[in-house]
Order: C-alpha cells, then structure tokens, then sequence
C-alpha cells in the first residue's frame, strides 16, 4: 500500500520567524522526493511537521486521504532517520533492530524472520552481535536505517542521513538506500545539501529558499530548466554564472546582448516573460563556457577573457577569468597549460544561455530540455525496469502490519 503526502497552504510560524510559508507539495505514493536548499530554509522543519514532531500553524497535512494534522507521531506510521542517529548503546545490533517489534508485541519468530531480512538487506548480517561502540560510523548509520526499515512505514523522512560518513560511504550507501527505495518503494522525503546525491537518487528535486519552495521537478528538468536564478544558482558546481544583459528588438527579432556580444534568442528557445525595460540576466554554466581551442563547433559565440584562477580538479579545471569587466568561471580540460594574466577565448552556445528578468529573477526563456530525456537511461531508471522482487513481499507484510508504533521510534 502506496500513500502519496499532501502539504496544502503549509505555513510554520515560531514566534516572529515563518520558518515555512505557504507549502503547497505532493510526494507521490511512492517517489523519492529529495528536498533541497541553504542551511535554515525551512527542511527540518517541514519533515517534523509531517512526522507529527511539530504541528502547523495554518494549512493542511495529508497521508494518503488521512488529514494527520491533529495525529500524534505513533499513529502517523512514518519513519524518520536523523543525521545523528540513535542507537541503544547497550544493545547489540539485533536487539536494536527488534526493539521496535518487540515493543509491539510481535511474536519471537516474526521479529527473528523481519530482523534476518532486514540485516541482509543492509548487510549487517555478520554484525548483529556486536553493540554500536564496536561498529564503524557507516555501519551505525545502516543500522539506524535498519530500525526504520524494519517498521515498513507507509512513509519515510530521512534528514541528511548520510552526511555523517566519509565520501566513500556516501557512494556506497547512496547506492543501497536507491536500491532500497526501488525495492519497497515507500514513499520518500529526503533531505540533503549534497547535490550529488539530489541529481542521483531523486525521482524530483524541490528546492526551498527562506521558507518557501522555488521549484519542483525532475533532476535534468531543473538543471535545463530552472523557474529562477536561486534554483539555477544552487543546484549545480561549479555555479552557473551570472552576467548583465539587455533584450533588444530590431524588426520584430529579438537578441541579447552580454559581454560585449550579441546574439539571437536561439531557435527553439521561447522567450516566456516580461522584463523590466530589457534588463535581464545572462546563465551561463560553467560546462557551456569553453575554451575556444577545444569548443564544439555549436559553440559560436566567442569572448576575450583574462584568466585569474585555474583549479585542477584532476579530470579537468576551473578557471575563473575576467571577461568585458565580469568575472565567470568556465571549465577547461585538464592540462591546458594556461596560467593566471593569460588572455584565453571563450566560447559559448547561444542555444546554452538561461535568461531572467534581472528584477524579479525568474527565467524568461524556456529551453528545449536537451538531448531528450527520452533517448538517455540514467542508472535511476535502469534500476526502475528490473524486476521488482520485493514488492509482493512488502505489500504482503504491509498487510499484516500490527498495533501502531512508538513514539519514541520516531525520534
Ligand atoms: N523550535 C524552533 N523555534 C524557533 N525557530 C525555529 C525552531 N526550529 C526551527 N526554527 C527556525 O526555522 C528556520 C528553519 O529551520 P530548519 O531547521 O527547518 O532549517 P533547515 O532547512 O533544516 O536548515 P539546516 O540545513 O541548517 O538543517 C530557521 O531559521 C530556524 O532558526
Ligand atoms: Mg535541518
């Protein structure tokens, strides 16, 4: 059984801060919904509020067709991972992983059969004698999922549950938790300040700024596509850059002038919105801004620059240079040889550029979504075609879900 969430007119107010405002969000019975944004914006508290943790002060809270606004926490079956996850120090991973069951009542040999799946799963099989202090961060960290796991919630809220492990880690149990997900397919709000892990393991991104969601939508759509500078501004690193421009018509044809050139709006691009008196800003991600010995031949809009900074990241480079007074950051190839005060060319694709009213700083162009989303298969949706084994299993034990769980389980 697949719940879909439901935040309608959501506002939070403590005190004379609106910690979130006016939260208007489905998470799709099932999706994997990663929640982004700047340290503040609001995330904690938006999952609090549908863990039950926090109540909202205006605006409606829904699991599945269930208004869960006045239900306490243990009724809600949502589980909640912390980025400092707690386990009991005495027990041993087993016991941690059946207290939850066990404190429900379930029989001996239900939990032993759940605990055994679940540990496998998690690969914690070989561990489930050893007590937390004997474990490594990462492996506390899968057996702090395991207890949420091991509930089969009909919703899971996961705030930054990786950001505790070292970078190796990270991969890997982004990798598990996207399998996990696959497998179960429980509905999912996750939290994080990793880009990488929003690009790869959402199903859609929503981006909150100062309490209020910007945008949501598919990874590639809110990359190609974003509805505002703060959205284009955070997701994606290098950050794309951002210069002044002026929209100009001359015989009905529209062009744009930035860094001392001009170009025409690019065929399949449409210009959506109105500016205030032509002043817009120009995007330009780092990857669209080439050096112009290597530049694709679509590339054919070329700027002087002067380069400052040039950071090898190994595989490639930054470089950050000064160009008509602006300073960009581009990505060059690795040992390209320039060096700071070097005039370099760089060359952009008209097609590339995101344009937005320099006032209101939404996008005033809607770009055809490259390459077509429809001939690329990320690994996400590779994953996705292959045979879903677990599901009959879930949908089985869902059935068989006993008395509601604890409070303290949540948190
Ligand atoms: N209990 C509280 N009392 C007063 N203000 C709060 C409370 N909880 C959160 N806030 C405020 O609400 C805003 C949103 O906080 P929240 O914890 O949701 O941010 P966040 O997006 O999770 O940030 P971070 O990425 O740093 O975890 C912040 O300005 C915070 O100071
Ligand atoms: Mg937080």
């Amino acid at each position: 059984m697949l719940s879909e969430v439901r935040f309608e007119g959501v506002h939070k107010i403590f005190g004379a801060e609106t910690a979130v405002e006016d939260l208007n969000l489905t998470v799709n019975a099932g999706e994997f919904l990663v929640l982004v944004g700047p340290s503040g914006c609001g995330k904690t508290t938006t999952l609090r509020m549908l863990a039950g943790l926090e109540r909202p002060s205006y605006g409606r809270i829904l699991i599945g067709d269930r208004l869960v606004n006045n239900v306490s926490p243990r009724f809600r079956d949502v589980a909640m991972v912390f980025q400092s996850y707690a386990l009991y120090p005495h027990m041993n991973v087993y016991d941690n992983l059946a207290f939850g069951m066990r404190a429900r009542g379930a029989a001996g040999s239900v939990v032993a059969e759940r605990v055994k799946e679940t540990a496998d799963v998690l690969g914690l099989g070989h561990l489930l004698k050893r007590r937390p202090s004997e474990l490594s961060g990462g492996q506390r960290q899968r057996v702090a999922l395991g207890r949420a796991l091991i509930r089969q919630p009909q919703v899971f809220l996961m705030d930054e549950p990786l950001s505790n492990l070292d970078a190796g880690l990270r991969v890997q149990m982004r990798a598990e938790l996207s399998r996990l997900h696959e497998r179960f397919r429980v509905t999912t709000l996750y939290v994080t300040h990793d880009q990488v892990e929003a690009m790869t393991m959402g199903d859609r991104i929503a981006v909150m700024n100062l309490g209020r969601l910007q945008q949501v939508d598919a990874p590639e759509t809110l990359y190609d596509n974003p509805a505002n500078i703060f959205v284009a501004g955070f997701i994606g690193s290098p950050r794309m850059n951002f210069v002044p421009g002026r929209l100009t018509t001359t015989q009905g044809k529209t062009a744009i002038e930035f860094l001392g050139v001009k170009t025409p709006i690019s065929a399949g691009s449409q210009l959506t919105g109105e500016t205030t008196g032509g002043e817009v800003t120009v995007g330009l991600r780092p990857e669209d801004l080439m050096w112009g010995r290597v530049a694709s031949p679509d590339s054919t809009l070329t700027v002087s620059a002067e380069v400052d900074v040039v950071e090898p990241m190994g595989h490639e480079a930054y470089v950050t240079a000064v160009c008509a007074g602006e300073t960009v950051t581009s990505r060059f190839p690795p040992r390209s040889g320039v060096r700071t005060r070097e005039r370099v060319e760089l060359a952009l694709n008209p097609a590339r550029l995101h344009l937005f009213d320099a006032r209101s700083g939404r996008t005033i162009l809607q770009r055809p979504v490259a390459g077509g989303a429809d001939v690329r298969r990320t690994v996400r949706e590779a994953r996705k075609e292959e045979p879903a084994e677990g599901r009959s299993d879930l949908q089985r034990q869902t059935g068989a879900r006993g008395a509601p769980s604890r409070a303290e389980e949540i948190s």
